[in-house]
């Protein structure tokens, strides 16, 4: 079942009926101002960071769900009815609904008893407000007095404090209007009077009826967003907020002649002054500053140019790769949702999403670092400034803060410390950037350790890898410190306690269990490094590595492999962990595609029998589930996950992170089926049809979707920010179409489906463009590409503007140029 449709044209997702399975959103905001905003326009907005900043308020878990937003009424004053254009928070049955999610805004339209409305959300490029323009259409025989109120409820900034200090929150708000000028703007100040120098402010273009700025005179006591006092009886109360809970709301009257449409235009917006030149006199805001911003984006015109230009941002970042394949699926994901969702994870990081409450969990670590690989190609200048945002947050042991505030940029411990994987990421980052743009000078930067001192990024990223070397256990491997990427895997940790955070307890210290997922991660970032030390000259340094690498991956054929699959890890007493030998959680995902992209038993026959296995004992129709069998008891020498219930989380669902590396090795094995097979079954857009099953949005990937032990097997969870985007971004783009950035030229080495003819796409890549075209075919007589991963590869033959060329990287063409490369696969 569909709750809506593509229109890959318009590049949006149409919504047609407001009651989804849960709220589907959107993200607004391409620089520092962002919001989440739901099909029935709930949700939030803050300034570069979702607890710190926060500017309105939104009832995570509430009832009925999606509760705070950008909500808009509308009252016919002929019979005093009521109801939202958006469907929420009245909920009022409506004639027609209509939402469209775009690249970075989102529409919403209805019509009731002639009356039709649309509001349009977003964040002009560059600016801090966002805009809600209103237009209202009365379709009826006759004129229409159509009374529109608005309202955001604000939050007092720091949203952790917002949701729990009562006892001093319902005493500081404070705001200010304004109804000197033509329009009404509402200000929020709460704090102003001391430290804060910034405030928000929300404007309107139209003369106001009137206003209201306290929640209670708004909607009446005891009465919820679904039926405020001042809708129903159609007039403000002109209420001035005097702590308890500021809002603000306008009041427009709207005569409509019939066939006739009115605009109105809301802005909602955060400013921040000079700290000597905050008060125009005592105690009143000065704006003169913020004004000719809100003069400038009341005019519609404005707001009509903004948006063209947003457009236009998103059709030069979506130019970095456009792909015309046998399946549409595939094309509008590559081409549209899963890029898009690539730079909403950029920026988000884990912080604001339906799941993340924006209070959690900051920048990641780990997360951002994986996030750039979907995003490097799409923005990067602002990837290279993020790399030296993540370097700053390491020490110099070459550890890693595991999360900092935007904000501050500066790392903390909220959510645990010493995951010893976390470093190695910042290897994969760099790497993904310098193939991207080849700008090698970012490695000779000097940036900061938390804990003082500096090096280069390049010794930063050394640094990276000799954390592992300097953390090995007993059989050679890596130890795994409180987790690894599995967050849930915590072998030091032992806790008896109810409520005690696995995450930053470790009950059991001087461990000494290792992991193979580590391992298998520090032989690809080793790899990955050498490549790089070679490209600046330090060959002595990529072949120390390339040793370690060759090293690590003998110890892991060693004493990593259980005889059909990667072993997992060694626990706390030496016991394996992930081994036929164990009576639950036998086989793992993790070092099944991580060992073998590292290329661990690539060409002796352990990274097939290894993919095999993921194919008979992991592979359900809904993907990869990460472990089987799923923990059904408490293991208290495992952590958290087995605290999940089986199918859920970490313990068994299809954790959709991982089944990209499962693709890339099957591609790296010359495994196309399986690895687009692997694709499809979490391509979210190919799950479409089975939506009340799915239940999450459609046009964006999901953490995880619940695995077979699952009562509800199918039902995915966590949308939108997960790492899942990046890697099956670099999957399906990188590996089975095989256009992959390197540091001297473009590789094309598709690895497709046998289904598959061939395809087309056009490539941005330093400045010049690549029109490629695959077809099955022989080679150009003459040539042959010698096959790259064990006789893997699938390419018969690639020329440059008609002339062949040996192998498939591509050398690098003038920038500004385009060229047209012909690629012939067996
Ligand atoms: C979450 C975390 C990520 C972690 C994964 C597996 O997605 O954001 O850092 O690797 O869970 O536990
Ligand atoms: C929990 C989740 C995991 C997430 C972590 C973040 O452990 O299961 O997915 O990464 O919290 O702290």
């Amino acid at each position: 079942m569909r709750y809506g449709f593509f229109d890959d044209k318009r590049r949006e997702y149409v919504i047609t009926r407001p009651d989804t399975p849960v709220p589907w959103i959107n993200y607004l905001g391409t620089d520092e101002f962002f919001g989440i905003i739901s099909n029935t326009a709930g949700g939030y907005c803050a300034y570069r960071d979702a607890r710190l900043r926060r500017l309105t308020r939104y009832r995570y878990n509430n009832v009925p769900s999606d509760s705070g937003g950008r909500y808009l009424y509308l009252r016919d004053d002929a019979t005093g009815e009521y109801w939202a254009p958006s469907w929420q928070p009245v909920r009022r049955d409506l004639d027609a609904y209509e939402c469209r999610h775009g690249l970075s805004y989102t529409a919403i339209s209805s019509s009731l008893g002639g009356i039709s409305a649309q509001a349009l959300y977003f964040v002009p490029p560059g600016e801090t407000l966002e805009v809600w323009r209103l237009r209202v259409t009365n379709e009826r025989a006759e004129a229409a007095e159509i009374s529109a109120f608005s309202l955001a409820e604000f939050a007092l900034w720091d949203a952790q404090d917002d949701a729990t200090n009562f006892q001093r929150n319902y005493s500081t708000g404070e705001v200010e209007v304004d109804l000197s000028a033509a329009s009404g703007v509402i200000y929020h100040k709460t704090e102003y009077r001391e430290r804060r120098d910034h405030f928000a402010y929300f404007a309107c273009s139209e003369p106001v009826a009137g206003f209201d700025t306290q929640r209670e005179a708004f909607l009446g006591a005891y009465r919820g967003f679904d039926a405020p006092l001042a809708v129903q009886r159609g007039t403000s109360g002109d209420s001035v907020a005097h702590g308890w809970s500021p809002v603000g709301s306008h009041h427009v009257r709207l005569t409509l002649a019939p066939g006739q449409t009115r605009e109105v235009i809301f802005l909602l917006g955060y400013w921040e002054n000079p700290r000597d030149a905050k008060f125009a006199a005592p105690g009143v805001i000065n704006k003169s500053l913020v004004q000719p911003v809100i003069d400038r984006w009341l005019d519609p015109a404005a707001v009509e140019a903004g948006f063209a230009a947003l457009q236009a941002a998103a059709d030069d970042v979506l130019g970095a790769l456009q792909v015309d394949t046998p399946d549409d699926d595939t094309n509008r994901m590559v081409n549209i949702w899963n890029a898009y969702q690539c730079l909403v994870t950029f920026n988000m990081s884990r912080s604001m999403s339906s799941y993340e409450s924006g209070i959690g969990r900051g920048m990641g670590f780990r997360d951002s670092c994986q996030d750039l690989l979907g995003s490097v190609q799409l923005d990067p200048a602002r990837a290279r400034d993020r790399i030296r945002d993540l370097a700053a947050t390491q020490f110099a042991s070459g550890g890693a803060y595991h999360q900092y505030q935007p904000l501050t940029k500066t790392g903390n411990d909220a959510i645990g410390s010493g995951f010893n994987d976390d470093p190695l990421w910042l290897v994969l980052g760099v790497a993904a950037y310098l193939r991207e743009t080849g700008d090698a000078t970012i490695l000779n930067e000097r940036v900061p350790f938390s804990d003082g001192g500096e090096d280069t990024l390049y010794g930063h990223v050394e640094r990276s890898l000799r954390y592992t070397l300097d953390r090995l256990g007993p059989h050679g491997l890596p130890l795994i410190g409180r987790a690894d990427w599995n967050d849930c895997l915590n072998l030091n940790c032992f806790s008896e306690t109810p409520g005690e955070s696995f995450q930053t307890t470790e009950n059991l210290s001087g461990g000494v269990a290792e992991s193979i997922f580590i391992a298998g991660l520090f032989t690809l970032a080793a790899r990955e490094f050498a490549e790089l030390a070679d490209h600046v000259g330090r060959p002595a340094d990529a072949s120390g590595f390339r040793a370690d690498a060759e090293k690590m991956a003998a110890i892991v054929a060693e004493h990593g492999w259980d005889g059909d699959w990667f072993l997992r890890a060694y626990d706390h007493y030496g016991n394996p962990v992930g081994s036929a030998a164990n009576a639950e959680g036998q086989v793992f995902i993790e070092p099944q595609g991580m060992c073998v992209m590292g290329g661990i038993g690539v060409g002796n026959g352990l990274a097939t029998r290894s993919l095999a296995s993921v194919r008979e004992r992991l592979a359900t129709p809904h993907g990869i589930m990460l472990v089987q069998p799923a923990f059904r008891e408490y293991h208290v020498e495992l952590g958290e996950i087995s605290s999940y219930p089986p199918g859920y989380k970490e313990n068994g669902s299809v954790f959709c992170h991982t089944n990209p590396w499962v693709m890339i090795a099957e591609a790296m094995t010359g495994n196309g089926d399986a690895a687009y097979d692997y694709y499809r079954r979490i391509n979210p857009s190919a799950r479409e049809a089975i939506s009340e099953v799915h239940r999450c949005e459609p046009y964006v990937y999901a953490q995880m979707i619940a695995g077979a032990d699952a009562a509800t097997h199918g039902e995915a969870k966590n949308s939108w920010l997960t790492g899942t985007a990046a890697w099956n971004f670099v999957a399906i783009t990188q590996w089975i179409l095989g256009i992959r950035p390197e540091l001297d030229g473009l590789r094309v080495e598709p690895v497709l489906p046998s289904e598959w003819p061939g395809f087309s796409a056009t490539r941005r890549f330093r400045g010049a463009t690549y029109e490629i075209t695959v077809r099955r075919g022989d080679a150009p007589a003459g040539q042959s590409a010698a096959p790259i991963y064990d006789g893997a590869s699938q390419v018969t033959g690639v020329t440059v503007d008609g002339q062949p060329i040996e192998g498939t990287v591509v050398p690098l063409a003038t920038p500004g140029a385009t060229i047209r490369v012909e690629v012939t696969i067996k």
